[in-house]
């Protein structure tokens, strides 16, 4: 058993409690190479913004789990060598799908977990997040539960259509399952196509797709119920325009991406939203950059020539992230 308090990282209760108070969110970035790590430390440890470095069951079987968590202990130490005293940094899995893996990882220096039973029948949802949140709180990993169903992809289970949160169910889950925070469903889904063109409407004064608003009366809804509960967004990649184009531009074949616009991530950050989870732009970033190495320079071959600007690249959107949208830089 590796406790993750002797890998200096800490669990979300505290950084939480503080970003629902102060009307900010936390950034919650996947992760499953050396050069993510690097960029989302970087961005981190400069801003001085508390951060989650989320690893998916996908990043697991890429990388190795074991490899994965000696690569956020080494993450600590390279933060403090960046001169962050005291960085506030969680390792946590993104959509658990058993009680197995949470527990597994609550095993390998984790210090939060989500369980997504969302795809569950509402009673067998409660009863795998309750089993999860007992193991957990006893080495005082936080848990994250999930109500509502987002379309796309979520790991292995792919759904077409979403289904909103009901905001009825929340004070009972969150009381019988004991969990810390709750992801909610309110029309954010996972990937770089949330929105197809048609459901779109264009903006005149930008020439640029708006996707049909979120459903912020839901988040209203379930913040009324459960005042100061933490809530977490999936989904909420902005799938920057930029790095679209320039993918396109150098041989890339990525059509009608839309995100979420950042001004509807701004608002939802000074509500009980607390943390905001965000992959797809992290790749949309570095594929860009790798790209564009590869067609302008064909005769280059050293990795660190392509994956060192992919890096620069990411961490430019993480810093963006932190400074410009979720308002978590200075909070740590
Ligand atoms: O929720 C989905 C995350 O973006 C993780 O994606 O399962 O492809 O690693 P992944
Ligand atoms: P995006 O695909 O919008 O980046 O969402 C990531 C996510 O929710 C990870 O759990
Ligand atoms: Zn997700």
């Amino acid at each position: 058993m590796v406790n993750y308090k002797d890998l200096g990282l800490v669990n979300t209760r505290e950084m939480f409690a503080k970003a629902v108070e102060g009307g900010y969110a936390i950034p919650a970035f996947n992760f499953n190479n050396m050069e993510q790590l690097q960029a989302i430390i970087k961005a981190a440890a400069t801003t001085k913004s508390p951060v989650i470095l989320q690893v998916s069951k996908g990043a697991r079987n890429y990388a190795n789990a074991t490899l994965l968590r000696y690569m956020a202990q080494g993450a600590v130490e390279y933060a403090k060598e960046l001169g962050w005293e005291n960085p506030q940094i969680v390792l946590h899995l993104d959509h658990g799908d058993t009680f197995e893996v949470c527990k597994s990882c609550i095993e390998s220096g984790f210090s939060s977990v989500m369980i997504d039973g969302s795809h569950l029948p509402y009673e067998e949802n409660i009863e795998l997040t309750k089993k999860v949140v007992e193991y957990a709180h006893q080495f005082d990993v936080t848990v994250e539960g999930e109500l509502g169903v987002l379309a796309g992809v979520e790991d292995e289970v792919s759904s077409d259509h979403h289904t909103y949160t009901n905001p009825e169910e929340v004070i009972d889950f969150a009381t019988r399952t004991g969990c810390d925070s709750l992801a909610i469903s309110i029309g954010t889904s996972h990937g770089a196509y949330k929105f197809t063109p048609e459901q779109c409407t264009i903006d005149p004064a930008t020439g640029r797709m708006v996707p049909p608003p979120l459903a912020f009366d839901v988040l209203k809804a379930v913040e009324e119920k459960l005042p100061g509960f933490p809530i977490v967004l999936h989904g909420s990649s902005s799938v920057p325009q930029e790095e679209v184009e320039t993918i396109n531009k150098f041989g890339g074949a990525l059509k009608a991406a839309i995100g979420i616009p950042e001004e509807w991530l701004r608002e939802a950050a000074k509500s009980a939203v607390c943390k905001i989870n965000i992959d797809s732009d992290s790749r949309l970033a570095m594929t860009a950059a790798v790209r564009q190495v590869f067609a302008e320079k064909p005769a280059e071959f050293d990795p660190r020539k392509y994956l060192g600007p992919a890096r620069d690249n990411m961490e430019k959107l993480y810093r963006h992230k932190i400074e410009n949208v979720l308002g978590s830089a200075g909070k740590a």
